[in-house]
């Protein structure tokens, strides 16, 4: 009786609202109930719900649905399932902090978010437990404002100083890169919201970025471009993956079975879920095949082939269940999810002083002639020189820019520390950036993607300025800067080089101070590296700022004060030329014959560059073909000295791991802090292999003068092992083996040997990605 009373009601609620109660009764829900059980009950309609992005609200934007985005102008929402209580899922830009104004709905408050320092400083610290704190504080950050997905860290490789998005990323060398991804990772999910690691894999340039096919050895490959990304996601379990734009090896990567599913599920075993970079790829139903679950930021077209694909057979019902189910496994733990109630405000002050305290402790000491640093004399007054010595470049353009509260500029960051910046200057050059700035006002972004605004001219300040500043003061600071962003590459002229007006400058100011014996000290505020060759015999002191966040002024002040003592060393090599770079002649490629295509996130015409440099990227190269380089990876000063000594090995012969030891003592006159690299010389039998090879670091603590601390390293059998294509499999060859401990990729202190009996396969992988050409690789010399 009952139950014909209720089939009734249902019979009569279906007359009305087209839907069955019993499906709104029965629908197990979101949070409470098993993922599968959800998925069993959906209809293709809502799977493919979950599966394409909700697209954007814009006009001439095809969208997928026009109701008002739960956090407006962030990158992407995904779309709401109520019927199981499935929420949409906001996911934001990006790696330097929070990219764009939030606001809540019904607010049209501005709301700012803290600027980091970008990926290439917080790299250059060396620390990880730091870059973890940073973590934790911009995850805070993140969920403070109601995001579930940060679009971040990103962890590409930089092969090439032109890349221009090489500011996000945080080294030439994959074990630099995937450890600083995973502290990021770490800090950040451990506030209960997601990281999104980026972009997987071999984008490493932004020349074409959408339709580069990247062209590259298995090899190098596994070693470098991926290497990075599996030891980042194997130390982290990032929530997201986003594939990149480029193709690799002929297959677009949002579209390659072999990256998404072999390497990255079963190689790697990760277990969340991978989204398309924005407009990524070409074919929706290659996307679902290779499982790439989720396509950004959506459009109806892709909702239409997958639906379309699936009802014949194109894409199984398996396959889009497993798409959708990863997918719903991680939105299960958002903070949406969860319904937390997000406040909509941030300590921004607090955050502000760990910004300031990961800047200083990351900046890098290039020079430092005669301890012209730090500055000895507390109130010196000091002619500063140079645009953005006004005008902080706190991050890189477009995905990686801030919404910040503000920018402390050098010139503040002087004044805050009691020093007297010159006001005459001051003046000059605040009126000399503020009129270009009004000159040139600020477009929106897709507009300067498309045609970037030029940076402000170096202003000269000319002879008679400059003479008249050297008599007077007591010293100049030559502030160069360069910035660089998304969609588009850096050039070699006049901006790696240094335009002529700007060496002018720093030869007529280096004469001029010199003449006068008061110091010349040269701080480089830039988004990628920069020729330092043009200027660095004309100063006495160079400290690398790279892009230092909102703080940059003040971190800076700190470490010219001596407040903190540099302790930050170089992520990736400073060539003495350009040419120098074994990635030189194959970048950013060629293009092809083929239509260009433009849309919302650039222009494109097939193209395809040639990795013939294989493995030997940065100190690989700089190192094994003895090229001298300006400045090695790993390099970096202090305003103390250290001592390295007591080299152990736990045992002269590997057998499954190997535990080194070494003492870092300070044996200078003021506290501060060392990392030191361990290096391993393989032996090279059945493989060509790099004369050395970074397979650990470690950073002490702050020690005294005279304080020795301990540093422990350890070695497994994969960080012995090469990558042998023949066999798809990682294989560590039998002989002797050198740890090599040292300050730098060049300056070795400390060598001893072990030896392997026997060779070992490590593990054995899908044979995947194979290119389709012969590639004429780089071969090694020994
Ligand atoms: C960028 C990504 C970014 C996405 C969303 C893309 O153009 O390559 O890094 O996360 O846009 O803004």
């Amino acid at each position: 009786m009952k139950k014909l009373f209720f089939t009734h009601l249902a019979a009569l609620i279906v007359l009305h609202t087209g839907q069955s109660v019993f499906a709104q009764e029965k629908a197990p829900r979101f949070g409470k109930d098993p993922v599968k059980d959800i998925v069993k009950k959906m209809t293709l309609e809502e799977k493919v719900k979950v599966l394409v992005g909700k697209g954007y609200n814009f006009q001439g934007m095809p969208s997928n649905d026009r109701s008002p985005d739960k956090i407006p102008n962030i990158a992407g929402h995904t779309l709401a399932i109520p019927r199981f209580g499935i929420p949409s899922i906001s996911l934001a830009d990006g790696p330097n902090g929070l990219h764009k104004p939030l606001t809540k709905q019904d607010s049209t408050n501005n709301l700012y978010s803290t600027a980091w320092p970008v990926g290439t400083l917080l790299a250059s610290s060396w620390d990880t437990a730091l870059v973890k704190r940073v973590g934790v504080a911009f995850g805070g950050e993140i969920k403070a404002y109601g995001i579930d997905f940060i679009l971040a860290p990103g962890v590409n490789i930089q092969r090439n100083p032109l890349n221009g998005r090489n500011y996000e990323y945080f080294s030439e060398d994959p074990l630099v890169s995937g450890s600083m991804a995973a502290a990021m990772i770490n800090g950040i999910q451990s506030q209960g919201v997601g990281a999104t690691i980026k972009h997987f894999a071999a984008n490493n340039e932004e020349t074409n970025r959408r339709s580069v096919n990247v062209i590259v050895s298995e090899r190098a490959l596994r070693e470098i471009y991926l290497r990075n990304f599996e030891i980042g996601i194997k130390n982290s379990h990032p929530w997201a993956v986003m594939s990149s734009y480029n193709l690799l090896n002929g297959t677009y990567t949002s579209e390659s079975h072999d990256l998404l599913t072999s390497i990255l599920r079963e190689d790697w075993g990760y277990k969340g879920f991978v989204m398309s970079d924005w407009f990524g790829g070409q074919d929706a139903v290659a996307q679902m095949n290779a499982g790439n679950n989720l396509i950004m930021p959506g459009m109806p077209a892709q909702v239409a082939a997958i639906t379309e694909a699936v009802k014949s057979g194109k894409i199984s019902e398996e396959q889009l269940d497993k798409n959708v189910e990863e997918i719903l496994n991680v939105t299960s733990h958002t903070l949406t999810a969860k319904g937390y109630d997000y406040p909509n405000k941030t300590d921004l002050k607090a955050l502000a002083q760990l910004s300031r305290e990961a800047a200083a402790q990351s900046m890098v000491l290039l020079k430092n002639n005669g301890n012209t640093l730090p500055l000895r004399n507390g109130g010196a007054s000091i002619a500063l020189f140079g645009n953005h010595g006004y005008d902080l470049l706190v991050a890189g353009m477009v995905s990686g820019d801030v919404n910040k509260p503000y920018a402390v500029s050098l010139a503040e960051g002087l004044a805050n520390a009691g020093y007297k910046v010159d006001n005459g200057l001051a003046l000059t050059y605040k009126n000399y950036v503020s009129d270009y700035a009004a000159k040139h006002p600020k477009k929106p972004i897709r507009q300067e993607m498309a045609n970037p605004t030029p940076p402000a001219p170096e202003y000269q300040p000319g002879e008679a300025i400059i003479t008249s500043k050297a008599d007077s003061l007591d010293m100049a600071i030559i502030y160069i800067g360069r910035n660089a962003g998304e969609s588009r590459d850096r050039k070699v002229a006049d901006d790696y080089e240094l335009t002529s007006a700007e060496k002018d400058m720093i030869t007529g100011i280096s004469n001029a101070f010199h003449a006068k014996h008061k110091p010349v000290i040269a701080i480089l505020n830039i988004a990628g590296v920069t020729d330092v060759t043009a200027f660095r015999d004309k100063v006495d002191a160079i400290l690398l700022a790279w892009e230092p966040g909102e703080e940059g002024g003040n971190a800076i002040a700190d470490v010219l004060s001596g407040k903190v003592n540099p302790s930050g060393k170089l992520a990736q090599t400073f060539p003495m030329a350009y040419n120098d770079l074994s990635s030189a002649k194959n970048f950013p490629g060629k293009e092809l014959p083929g239509p260009a295509t433009t849309s919302i996130v650039g222009r494109a015409v097939p193209a395809e560059v040639t990795y013939q440099e294989g493995i030997y990227v940065g100190y690989r190269y700089f190192n094994t073909f003895k090229v001298k380089p300006a400045y090695e990876f790993g390099y970096g000063l202090t305003y103390t000295k250290f001592t390295y000594s007591k080299l152990t090995l736990s045992s002269m012969s590997f057998n499954t791991k190997l535990t080194v030891k070494v003492t870092i003592t300070n044996s200078g006159s003021v506290a501060g802090k060392e990392v030191a690299e361990l290096y391993l010389g393989a032996p090279h039998k059945s493989m060509d292999k790099p004369s050395e090879e970074l397979k650990a670091f470690a950073k002490t603590r702050l020690l005294k003068p005279g304080e020795s601390q301990i540093l422990t390293f350890f070695l497994d059998a994969k960080a012995l092992a090469s990558f042998d294509t023949a066999q798809s499999a990682w294989v560590a060859d039998a002989g002797e083996y050198h740890v090599k401990i040292g300050a730098s990729s060049e300056d070795i202190k400390l060598e001893k040997a072990f030896k392997l009996g026997k060779s070992i396969t490590v593990e054995k992988d899908h044979k995947a990605l194979a290119p389709q050409v012969s590639i004429d690789e780089l071969k090694g010399t020994n």
